[in-house]
């Protein structure tokens, strides 16, 4: 199958089908097909009917003017209507029942565990709130957050919200080098921050990357510390403050700041095409309400459901469905700071069986690495209150799909396949686990509000089973508004390739029964253990090593990871061997982080270019997997330098 314009090809056949159980539809949020389509087509043919009356979910200082205004790329939602996230996702359910019910369960990797209700998640963020005030923070500016999986990061991120100043999360496995980079372009104020945090049962010393990043930063004034590992660090008179001490002094009084529906909520860094990474910008009344209907709609999310999502709150997986999207729906959320296999493989079940885990939402790669370490695992455990399992991150392929459904979910439980990207910011493409009748590999089809269309590059819309282009031809609530300082990358990066549409880099395919079938990316972005990773920007650091004169850097097929990173480089002199590799991969950890390991580096004379200088990637693919290169090569420059490179194949 395979388009010319496209030139993508798709082979994967898969034709199991799994319709959902008639117990689980009778009581979920959307239990008909006629239900989801009369929604569907409403939101289509009405978007501004629609959302106006979906928004009502949300509690609103002042209602909106209009629903919509603009067209893509220019969109503005609610305009007009105040509110703010921190609110919705606290002190409304403090006038209900819920102001004792668990907001977030926590578990430390050692095993320390923390329960906070509605009513002191509430405390703590209010009196969060007022320490960043004190500390300077003013409504619109922007707190970078670098913290481990602990409350904190949840208290800090709504405290931001609290007082309308934009959070941006750095991951923890993210360099210094990445933390000054992502201050300077966001010009944070304040960096909140840990001591360190347990990975593996080794420390990740997280204060001393922002030491470090904060020689390169300038608009840095202050730095909070959560004590966490308790180990030493070096505290700066005047810009250092222990979290613990600025708390014990802070009021717990503190009025959430009615903000516009399009006030920023918060910049989160991706990976883009060139090296740069992209300051993604969502804003308040959207995002929000996307986040809090997908909850609803996808998870099934009830009042007495124990939830459980795995992602890093860095990832804006944990934003979406960590903290905003369950915490304005008033659920339970857990939240685990560690490894999944510590102190050894069953600690996630461990979880489950413990909290009696009902909805449980995790990365293919995970399921991949659980497979591996063998069903004894999971069956060591009583996994029954499981009711929901989610997947996310990249295309799950239908073996791990299977296997996810027989050992973890029992055959009992519908899985959602669940398509969407930081900016979306909200699940776009997924099954509705009362209706959907899912095919492992899958996202099936478009939630109420999402009209997407698989296209060339020209825009023709393409028959069924013809890998294209994924295309959004509607805008959406919790749609990216900008990339943070550059509105024209924003502008050049998502709407230039077709005419009228939003494409943010995936091809797929629709089979015969509309449902959509995610490729990959087509782009230069890799999928490292679902993570987003440029190529560029592992390329620029290899190249600021002082001896390499050049390198291309490709994605290959991996067991676990998805894809794991290859890397061709050339030498300005001499030849490469084994300690420089070892150099040059603990260089590329340094400039970006751990997660940027490559898997592989290769040494050549040269690489495949054409003519006019562009390298060739698609043959460093061939390679890189061990396939034969079967492309078109007539346009090479240098025949010799493939040639080499088969060779040297491994
Ligand atoms: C990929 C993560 C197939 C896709 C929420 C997308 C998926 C990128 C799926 C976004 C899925 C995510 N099936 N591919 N269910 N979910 N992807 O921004 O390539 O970290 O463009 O957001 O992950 O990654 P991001």
């Amino acid at each position: 199958m395979q388009t010319p314009s496209s030139g993508i090809q798709s082979t994967l056949q898969e034709h199991r089908k799994f319709p959902p159980r008639p117990e689980f539809s009778a009581s979920a949020h959307i239990s008909t097909v006629a239900q989801y389509e009369q929604m569907w087509n409403q939101a289509k043919d009405d978007p501004a009917g629609f959302w106006g009356e979906m928004a009502n979910q949300l509690d609103w200082f002042k209602k909106w003017d209009k629903v919509l205004e603009g067209t893509m790329p220019e969109t503005k939602w609610f305009v007009g209507g105040q509110l703010n996230a921190s609110y919705n996702c606290l002190d409304r359910h403090l006038l209900t029942w819920r102001k004792n019910k668990a907001a977030i369960i926590w578990e430390g990797e050692p095993g320390d565990r923390r329960t906070l209700t509605y009513l002191e998640l509430h405390r703590e963020v209010c009196q969060f709130a007022n320490c960043l005030k004190r500390l300077g923070v003013r409504k619109g500016d922007r707190v970078a957050l670098y913290l481990p999986m602990i409350p904190e990061l949840a208290i800090a991120m709504l405290a931001c919200a609290r007082i309308g100043a934009a959070h941006s999360i750095v991951f923890g496995g993210f360099s210094a080098d990445a933390v000054a980079d992502r201050s300077n372009d966001a010009q944070a104020k304040v960096i909140v921050t840990a001591d360190g945090g347990w990975r593996r049962g080794k420390d990740v010393p997280l204060k001393k990357a922002v030491d470090e990043s904060l020689k390169k930063s300038s608009t840095v004034e202050k730095v909070v510390v959560v004590r966490r590992t308790g180990w030493h660090v070096d505290m700066v008179p005047d810009r250092d403050y222990w979290w613990h001490d600025l708390m014990s002094s802070a009021s717990a009084d503190c009025d959430a700041e009615p903000v516009d529906s399009e006030h920023p909520l918060f910049i989160l860094y991706t990976s883009g095409s060139t090296g740069k990474p992209k300051g993604v910008l969502h804003t308040t009344g959207g995002y929000l309400l996307g986040t809090t209907m997908t909850s609803r709609w996808v998870f099934d999310l009830k009042e007495e459901d124990t939830y459980w999502c795995t992602a890093d709150i860095g990832w804006i997986t944990g934003h979406s469905y960590i903290v905003y999207g369950p915490l304005s729906n008033g659920a339970t959320t857990v939240m685990y700071e560690g490894a999944p296999n510590w102190p050894d493989e069953g600690r996630f079940w461990e979880i489950i069986e413990r909290y009696r885990v009902n909805i449980f939402y995790t990365a293919p790669t995970a399921i991949r690495a659980f497979i591996k370490w063998g069903d004894d695992w999971p069956n060591k455990y009583d996994l029954s209150s499981l009711r929901l399992l989610g997947s996310v991150g990249e295309p799950i392929n239908p073996e791990a799909w299977m296997w996810y459904h027989t050992v973890i979910g029992a055959e009992r439980c519908p899985i959602v396949d669940t398509w969407w990207q930081t900016e979306t910011g909200a699940i776009m493409i997924s099954p509705l686990p009362g209706i959907t009748e899912t095919k492992p590999g899958s996202c099936t089809r478009p939630l109420p509000g999402v009209v997407p269309a698989i296209v060339t590059k020209e825009g023709a819309e393409l028959p069924a089973n013809s890998g294209g282009l994924l295309v959004m031809k509607q805008p959406w609530p919790s749609m990216l508004r900008t990339l943070y300082g550059d509105h024209e990358r924003f502008k050049q990066t998502y709407f230039s390739t077709v005419e009228g549409c939003y494409f943010a880099g995936d091809g797929a395919r629709t089979d015969e029964d509309g449902y959509i079938w995610v490729m990959g990316r087509v782009d230069d972005v890799l999928n490292v253990a679902g993570h987003r990773l440029s190529t560029m920007e592992i390329e620029s650091a290899l190249v600021s090593h002082s001896l390499v004169s050049e390198a291309a850097v490709v994605g290959f097929p991996h067991e676990i990871k998805g894809e794991g990173i290859c890397c061709f480089v050339t030498l300005k002199t001499g030849d490469g061997n084994d300690s420089l590799e070892k150099e040059l991969i603990s260089h590329v950890r340094k400039h970006i982080g751990a997660l940027a390991t490559p898997d592989k580096i290769r040494f050549t004379a040269g690489l495949p270019k054409t003519r006019s200088g562009k390298i060739m990637r698609r043959l460093l693919r061939d390679i890189a997997a061990g396939r034969e290169q079967t492309g078109d090569t007539t346009t090479l420059e240098d025949f010799t330098v493939l040639a080499k490179l088969r060779e040297n194949d491994d």
